[in-house]
């Protein structure tokens, strides 16, 4: 196996599968049942899980909301989905912990690093929920921090793109992708991986960015097995 320990990016809006909002249960079984057969091969799994598909902080600032008030919003729709996710991935069999950077100790654990850590060393799948706990902050960036916190060896990017491309290929077919980029060229060819504060932090710290489609079956496993899915980046 490639790595030992990985920290899953997953997109709320990726959730949605072909609804307009909220979750859909069949893409979240699939989601499941992914992990599952990752867990299987004795990778430890972290998972911070985005909120789009229910609340967006800056959507709601757009709209004359208080900032802030909308980040509170938005962290709390991704817990959630990390407590779907969480139901979806115990159907599966697979033990899992739900830690959050606010407290609702009702629902979930508060996120304690060395808990967290004790918890993917017992096989559990350990998700992060309320992104950093502040506002202005992207799940990317909550990503990113937990993913250095646990020492995870990279951060994997699951969204509906299979990589880094010159170009957006949703909108020039003929875009290039990128099988492996350092962090300096995606920031001199203004390319966008991450919003700016979760990918500067991933390079202080060396943490390698993998970007993939998470929507297709069996690009998890071919992943962590050391195929090469998606774009690599790597100082
Ligand atoms: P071990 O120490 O490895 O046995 O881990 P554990 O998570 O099983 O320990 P613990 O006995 O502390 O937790 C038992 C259950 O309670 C688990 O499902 C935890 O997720 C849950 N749990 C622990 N602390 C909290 C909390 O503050 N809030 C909520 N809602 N659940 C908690």
């Amino acid at each position: 196996m490639q790595y030992k320990r990985i920290l899953l990016k997953l997109s709320g809006e990726a959730l949605m599968g072909e609804r307009q909002y909220g979750i859909d249960p069949k893409r979240l079984s699939e989601y499941a049942k992914e992990i599952k057969e990752v867990i299987a091969k004795g990778i430890e799994v972290a998972i911070v899980i985005g909120g789009g598909n229910i609340f967006r902080g800056v959507a709601g600032a757009a709209n004359g909301m208080d900032r802030v008030q909308g980040d509170h919003m938005g962290m709390l729709a991704t817990c959630i989905n990390g407590l779907a996710l969480q139901s979806a991935l115990e159907d599966e069999g697979v033990y899992t912990r739900l830690q959050t950077a606010l407290e609702i100790k009702e629902i979930a654990e508060p996120y304690i690093k060395r808990r967290a850590i004790r918890h993917l060393e017992k096989g559990r799948v350990v998700i992060f929920g309320a992104g950093t706990g502040n506002p202005y902050f992207t799940t990317d960036t909550a990503a990113v921090l937990r993913a250095i916190e646990i020492d995870a060896d990279a951060i994997l990017k699951g969204t509906r793109v299979d990589g880094v491309y010159n170009e957006d290929p949703e909108k020039n077919k003929d875009a290039i992708k990128f099988d492996t980029i350092t962090f300096k060229e995606v920031i001199e060819k203004g390319l966008k991986v991450m919003d700016m504060t979760a990918f500067t932090l991933s390079e202080e710290n060396k943490l390698p960015i993998i970007v993939f489609d998470m929507n297709t079956n069996g690009n998890l496993l071919k992943l962590v097995s050391g195929e090469k899915i998606g774009t690599i980046v790597d100082n």
